[in-house]
């Protein structure tokens, strides 16, 4: 009975929307047969003498009955949409992570590395899927459900039956293995698992150079885009977006640090992925045409490739509105791992206790960032701040460049949604006029960045 469920479970993912009302029914069945057996588990998750045995994954194809997260519609009535589980399959590009695995350019990465079919090979696996080890794996569990409901939420075996009776509380959930996505610091830590990477599971050069994307995130955007199948639980929270924006920022830079604590530790070192990429991959032009030589080498040996510092160049300005004795510290003790990594043989040891101590100065920023109060005021302050660091930050390179683009365009949105600005498309199409010039990479341009950010400034005014 289980195969014949989950055949029927890919069905439902590969097939249009249409498709998951015709099997609703199946799924309904499906659901109500198994949540017994889930409350059951629920039980003897308690039971201290089997308190060890883990939390297991049951898969998407439980929470996705029309009645629990499979409605097609969503719901205005309830607490949650409950079409999460639709949103999800048909335009979530997560529930296709595993499928991309068999595709072409999958296949050819595969090749180049020397991986065994990239749809098996755990160091794929790692982020595309959920690669959990079989004693965590329930019957119902589906590998090729890619990046799914419990990627994000925890393992379900222990809280899927019960948290749907009358009463229960997120926190007991939480207890049985959910995963606290509400908290936005832990929530960015967790998309960062795979949008940044760790010690265990990374997408360093040598996987860019055999074709897989780059990975860069902003939290704000990349939820936007997802698309957010939650409502916002801080509906009456006018600034909501900004917290978001500026807590994924402080996280980000903070997984960024103990990402570099791990690098160094292994083989290849440098990692060209913590360089300015374009440092290496612009093309070369007439002297009298090159903005690099015309900036010059501030700090590092000219020809080496320098440090990206893209994940700090815009959270530094959210630093100083919070704190600028913590925005002091950070900038002294990054300001050691950029001339380290700027270096031809940046040395290990060196690189691994700068941003260890940055990490520590680090400590509650996030915390706090995502407790502060958000307003009018503080919002138009650090669009200003920003893009009034044009030169700083569009000398660093065009990853910085584009962290500020995708900074400016999210604070600006959230700020036009709640005050009415009499210039409003002058800013709007000044922004845009950013992107634009990061439309091709290589041929970036760090003066005619900067210049493009003094307008979107001379707008704020
Ligand atoms: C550290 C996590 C991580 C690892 C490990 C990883 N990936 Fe990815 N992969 C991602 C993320 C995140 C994206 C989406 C990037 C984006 O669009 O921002 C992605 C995107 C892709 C894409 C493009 C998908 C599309 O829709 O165009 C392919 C293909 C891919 N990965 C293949 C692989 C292969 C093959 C491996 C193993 C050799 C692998 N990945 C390992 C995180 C990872
Ligand atoms: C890539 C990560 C990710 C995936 C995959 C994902 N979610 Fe979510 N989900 C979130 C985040 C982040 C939130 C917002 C924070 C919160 O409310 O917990 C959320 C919120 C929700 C909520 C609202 C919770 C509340 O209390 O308001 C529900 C219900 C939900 N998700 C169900 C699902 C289901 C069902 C699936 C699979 C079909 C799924 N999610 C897949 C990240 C994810
Ligand atoms: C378990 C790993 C994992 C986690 C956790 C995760 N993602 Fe992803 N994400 C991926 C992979 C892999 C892809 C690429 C899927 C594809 O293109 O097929 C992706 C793609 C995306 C995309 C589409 C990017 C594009 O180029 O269109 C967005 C947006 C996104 N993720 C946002 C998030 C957010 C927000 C979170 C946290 C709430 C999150 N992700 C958590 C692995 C993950
Ligand atoms: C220190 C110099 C250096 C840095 C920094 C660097 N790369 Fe590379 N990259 C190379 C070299 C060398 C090759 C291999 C070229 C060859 O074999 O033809 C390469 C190859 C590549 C390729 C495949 C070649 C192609 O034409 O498709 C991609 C994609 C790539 N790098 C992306 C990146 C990205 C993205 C970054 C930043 C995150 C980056 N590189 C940082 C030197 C660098």
């Amino acid at each position: 009975m289980f195969a014949a469920i989950t055949v029927a479970m890919i069905r439902v993912k590969t097939r249009k929307f249409g498709a998951l009302r015709a099997l609703g029914c199946v799924l309904a069945i499906f659901c109500a047969l198994t949540w017994p057996a889930h409350a059951q588990q629920a039980q003897v998750a308690k039971s201290p003498a089997l308190a060890a045995a883990p939390f297991q994954y049951v898969g998407a194809g439980g929470c996705s009955a029309p009645a629990c997260h499979g409605s097609v519609r969503p719901m205005t009535q309830t607490r949650v949409w409950q079409n999460e589980y639709s949103t999800w399959v048909t335009q979530d590009k997560h529930s296709r992570a595993y499928s991309v695995l068999s595709g072409p350019v999958a296949v050819r990465m595969a090749k180049i590395l020397g991986l065994p079919a990239p749809n098996t090979a755990p160091k794929c696996l790692a982020c595309h899927a959920i690669d959990a080890p079989a004693s965590e794996r329930a019957r119902t569990f589906d590998i090729s459900d890619g990046v799914s409901c419990e990627s994000c939420h925890g393992p379900a075996s222990a809280w899927l039956g019960p948290h749907t009776t009358v009463g229960w509380t997120h926190q007991q959930s939480l207890k049985l293995g959910m995963y606290d996505t509400r908290d936005i610091v832990l929530r960015t830590e967790r998309c960062l698992e795979c949008h940044l990477g760790t010690k265990n599971k990374y997408v360093d050069h040598e996987m860019l150079a055999a074709g897989h994307p780059d990975l860069y995130f902003e939290l704000d955007s990349f939820q936007a885009t997802m698309p957010r199948h939650w409502k916002q639980p801080l509906e009456q929270d006018a600034w909501r977006d900004v917290r978001d924006w500026g807590t994924g920022q402080a996280v980000q830079f903070s997984a960024e640090m103990k990402y570099l604590q791990g690098l160094t530790q292994r083989d290849a070192w440098p990692e060209y992925t913590q360089l300015d990429c374009f440092a290496c991959h612009h093309s070369l032009v007439k002297t009298e045409n090159s903005w690099r030589q015309q900036r010059g080498y501030a700090g590092h040996r000219p020809g080496s490739p320098p440090w990206n510092p893209s994940r700090y160049i815009v959270f530094r300005e959210i630093a100083r509105t919070v704190d600028p004795a913590v925005a002091a510290k950070l900038d002294d003790s990054l300001a050691k791992v950029e001339t380290e990594m700027s270096r031809v043989a940046p040395d290990r040891a060196k690189v691994a206790a700068s941003a260890s101590e940055t990490a520590g100065a680090l400590d509650d920023v996030a915390q706090r960032i995502a407790t502060m109060p958000y307003d009018q005021a503080v919002t138009l302050t650090l669009m200003r701040d920003i893009s009034a660091d044009a030169g700083g930050i569009s000398m660093a390179g065009e990853r910085s460049a584009e962290q500020a683009a995708m900074a400016l365009n999210s604070l600006f949105l959230a700020y036009s949604r709640n005050v009415k600005m009499a210039n409003e498309a002058d800013v709007r199409s000044a922004i845009a006029g950013l992107y634009q010039q990061l439309q091709n990479p290589s041929a970036y341009d760090g003066f005619q960045f900067a210049a493009q950010m003094q307008k979107v400034n001379a707008l704020l005014r």
